[in-house]
């Protein structure tokens, strides 16, 4: 295949890192880890930092600005609690402040502090130790545990990790947030080491079916996992790696693969601008600005759950919502669009009363046999009806009131006070700000960039 073996050249160039770039990722990484041994020492903390996740696996991208470095703590309770209650934290940070580090604090299963070194997050973590079959303490434990894991295992195949991060970068299912629901670094590491490099990984994908792939990395464990891929941890068999990966990411992975192997291209590789949409069904677009201090996990999370729940009110209120997303990004806007068959319901509608022979059929007459604004009642299918007209015909007054209706919260009270605007032609498009115009597009054309190409 001269094509295939074209394009994963042209792909290796791109995942590839430069020498300079690579010393330079691995000095600032030894220089961290042993300006935090030396004053961890000097303050008499019996901890060890070292060189975690893609940087000491030798899987990090080009141009990807984050370092991991892991402090493991002995396993001792005592620490658990240093931990969690903030101690270590403070530790850490008074180190950096010390050195003249700048830093900020970041949320995930717990606080970590993310350092800022001469253009470069270096995220530190403070976890303990945990040897191999044992319980994890704190969420982040594993992680060495994963690099010994890989050692040795991965060797040689570090672009092919590198060229299924990057595909699955382009096809917008790379990472384990909520606001991608898609694979870890470490879950497309295990991938390329099940399978043994990366057209083999595409290989494989191209044949699976979400809910019957199950990939035992060794171990066994108890709890069957109900999820669409299965990947047990093997350092931990009773974590499902995989557990983040939504349906929809799963089953983009497995077109993307299909669609790579018949028709190999970079496209797969690249992030290309979205062209102007062509209009077709219009959409409702509400946004509002992204809550100042909330982390992005959570303004995910409620965005999700509140587009679905404004799913089911506007098909409850009859209208024929087709397709929803939502958008955020710190310091800007959050957006949710929905793409509607029709966004004005016809005047009147048919409403559906009780049977004629039930006790609540009068209740119903007496309702609306003396209104003058309705046909009916009459009875049909041995059910009393009228044709009314309609409250509410309008979709953005169902959304509206469906947001009101929703429990308060920072995402949608943001929402409520911003702006809505349908979108059915190039006036109502110049009502979006800028900063949505590539989601907006996304959201209108749907087809993805690498279809594309076939
Ligand atoms: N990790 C994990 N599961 C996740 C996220 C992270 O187990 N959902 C652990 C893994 O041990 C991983 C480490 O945390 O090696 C670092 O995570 P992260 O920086 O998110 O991933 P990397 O593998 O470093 O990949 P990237 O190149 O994207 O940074
Ligand atoms: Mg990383």
């Amino acid at each position: 295949m001269v094509d295939l073996d074209n394009v994963l050249a042209e792909a290796a160039r791109l995942v590839t890192p430069s020498p300079e770039e690579a010393s330079m990722v691995n000095d600032i990484a030894n220089f961290m880890v042993s300006l935090l041994n030396r004053e961890l020492g000097r303050v008499g903390v019996s901890a060890q930092a070292s060189v975690q996740g893609s940087v000491a696996h030798g899987t990090w991208l080009p141009g990807d600005r984050d370092i991991d470095i892991f402090i493991v703590f002995p396993r001792d309770e005592r620490y658990v609690k240093l931990i969690e209650g903030g101690e270590v934290l403070r530790i850490i940070t008074n180190i950096l402040d010390s050195n003249g580090i700048g830093w900020r604090v970041n949320y995930a299963q717990h606080p970590y502090v993310v350092a800022r070194y001469r253009g470069f997050d270096v995220d530190i973590v403070p976890c303990i130790e945990m040897r191999m079959g044992e319980r994890p303490l704190t969420a982040a434990d594993r992680t060495p545990l994963h690099t010994e894991f890989l050692r040795g295992r991965l060797r040689g195949l570090e672009n092919d990790v590198r060229l299924l991060k990057l595909f699955m970068k382009s096809i917008g299912v790379y990472g384990a947030e909520i606001k991608v629901q898609g694979f870890s670094g470490y879950l497309a590491e295990l991938l390329v080491v099940n399978y043994g490099g990366f057209i083999n990984v595409v290989k494989a994908a191209s044949s699976w079916i979400p809910y019957r792939v199950r990939i035992n990395m060794g171990g066994s464990c108890e709890t069957r996992h109900r999820a669409p891929l299965v990947i047990t941890d093997p350092v931990d068999p009773c974590r499902n790696v995989a557990a983040a990966v939504s349906l929809r990411s799963m089953s983009v992975f497995i077109a993307a693969s299909r669609a790579f192997l018949r028709r190999p291209s970079i496209a797969f590789f690249t992030s290309p601008k979205t062209p102007k949409p062509l209009l077709t069904a219009p959409v409702l677009v509400v946004f509002g600005k992204y809550p100042q201090g909330v982390v992005e996990d959570v303004v995910w999370g409620q965005l999700r759950s509140i587009a679905s729940s404004l799913w089911n009110i506007v098909r409850r209120a009859g209208f024929k919502p087709m397709d929803i997303d939502v958008y955020a990004s710190e310091n800007g806007y959050m957006a949710l669009a929905m793409m509607v068959e029709a966004i004005e319901l016809p005047p009147y509608e048919l409403h559906v009363g009780p049977p004629v022979w039930s006790d609540d059929s009068e209740a119903f007459l007496e309702k609306y046999v003396l209104r003058g604004d309705v046909a009916g009642p009459f009875i049909a299918n041995g059910r009393w009806l009228v044709v009314r007209g309609r409250a509410i015909r309008h979709v953005s007054d169902v959304v509206l009131n469906g947001l009101k209706s929703l429990g308060r919260g920072v995402v949608r009270d943001s929402l409520l006070s911003g702006t809505m605007v349908i979108v059915k032609d190039e006036d109502s498009l110049s009502k979006i700000p800028k900063e949505l115009m590539d989601f907006l597009y996304r959201f209108l054309n749907k087809r993805p960039h690498w279809l594309a190409y076939q």
